[in-house]
């Protein structure tokens, strides 16, 4: 059966390479007679996976020593807590920008262990624009400010972060290395894997050294940064599978030519499917023009009642997943890096023809 092109926002499309030599390697990984999945954490084989693994992705971020990279169950969401357990007091306070979904439940979470301030919002603006960085009020007491530079659900994004001075950290779920980004502007940055990296069920955490060593008394010992870079992110059993999937992913984004080249991929992709909404009156998608984000792009029919239709036809055409969150509405089209440009073509294609067809519905 041919492939299909998944849209959904993650788990998302993995780049078919990966998939094929997955496929290949998974009853015997490198002659041992086994799957990678059967063999020890341990096992000099494994370490030798997970190292390179982190060596692949500090060379495609340009990650330096003073950063430790860690490897952490529980995906994005375990962050919410871990962040102000490892670098808040419960006295003390952390900068929060709400700029959608995703930053709403990591302020509510962080509100269980430290004093959180809204340092910008645009929910006044139902999240139609970015707050710009200019316009966080930061407080010096702040132990850090978090955001989301890439808001996965709404679809809006802050392309670039100035340097800051309280410590920035961003939940880069859906945006890490889509593009370029300066890591010495951040003091940490953290994400789900199911996106641009691999399988669900990982999570990445870059965090500078400096800031290891002061969590809070509370935090259990497996939410503990410094335990987890002490321990090389296998204090108890890592989802190993999922990591050596990772590792792979970055393999292939280097045979590509990096976060660089795939970054010229993604704007061409997304700048396709803004060109054609734009020019049409039959879709919409209402959000400021430099807070577009290249990875996830939703969209309204002007015509609500055709929604469901358009869902049908799309599916049946082979484009997967398109439906946009319940809070949102409409349609969603999450272009990840393992979404080929193919896909948006027949994408295009596919939302020409919706149009042509039903424009007079
Ligand atoms: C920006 C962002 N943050 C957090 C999450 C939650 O991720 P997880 O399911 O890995 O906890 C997601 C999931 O889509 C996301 O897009």
């Amino acid at each position: 059966m041919p492939r299909k092109f998944n849209f959904g926002a993650g788990p998302a499309t993995m780049p078919e390479s990966v998939l094929l030599e997955v496929q290949e390697e998974l009853l015997d990984w490198n002659g041992l007679g086994l799957s990678v999945m059967e063999i020890s954490h341990r096992s000099p084989e494994f370490v030798e996976i997970a190292k390179q693994a982190e060596s692949d992705f500090r060379e495609l971020l340009s990650i330096s020593d003073n950063f430790a990279v860690l490897f952490t169950h529980g995906g994005a969401t375990m962050q919410n807590a871990m962040v102000p357990l490892n670098l808040a007091t419960p006295d003390g306070m952390a900068s929060y920008v709400n700029s959608g979904h995703w930053a709403k439940r990591s302020i509510k979470e962080a509100g269980r262990y430290t004093n959180v301030k809204i340092a910008a919002s645009s929910e006044e603006a139902d999240f139609q624009y970015f707050p710009e960085q200019s316009s966080w009020i930061l407080d010096a007491e702040s132990a850090y400010v978090h955001y989301t530079p890439n808001e996965t659900i709404g679809g809006l994004c802050l392309r670039t972060l100035e340097s800051s001075s309280v410590p920035v950290v961003a939940d880069y779920s859906s945006g890490i290395l889509s593009e370029p980004i300066e890591i010495d502007n951040f003091s940490l940055i953290y994400g789900g894997a199911q996106k641009n990296i691999g399988p669900s069920g990982l999570g990445f955490v870059i965090v500078k050294k400096e800031l290891l060593g002061n969590p809070q008394p509370i935090t259990p010992n497996l939410l503990n940064y410094t335990l987890i870079h002490e321990g090389e992110s296998m204090s108890n059993t890592p989802p190993t599978f999922a990591w050596y999937v990772a590792g792979k992913v970055f393999k292939w984004l280097k045979s590509i030519g990096g976060v660089e080249a795939i970054a010229e991929i993604n704007n061409r992709k997304a700048t396709k499917l803004y060109d054609f909404i734009d020019s049409s009156d039959f879709y919409k998608n209402e959000i400021k023009t430099e807070n577009r984000s290249i990875m996830n792009v939703p969209f309204l029919l002007s015509n609500e009642d055709l929604n469901s239709l358009f869902l049908e036809e799309s599916n049946k055409a082979g484009l997967l997943a398109l439906k946009g969150h319940r809070s949102v509405g409409g349609m969603r089209a999450s272009i990840y890096n393992g979404l080929p440009e193919e896909g948006v073509d027949a994408l295009l294609n596919f939302m020409e023809s919706f149009e042509q067809k039903y424009s007079d519905a």
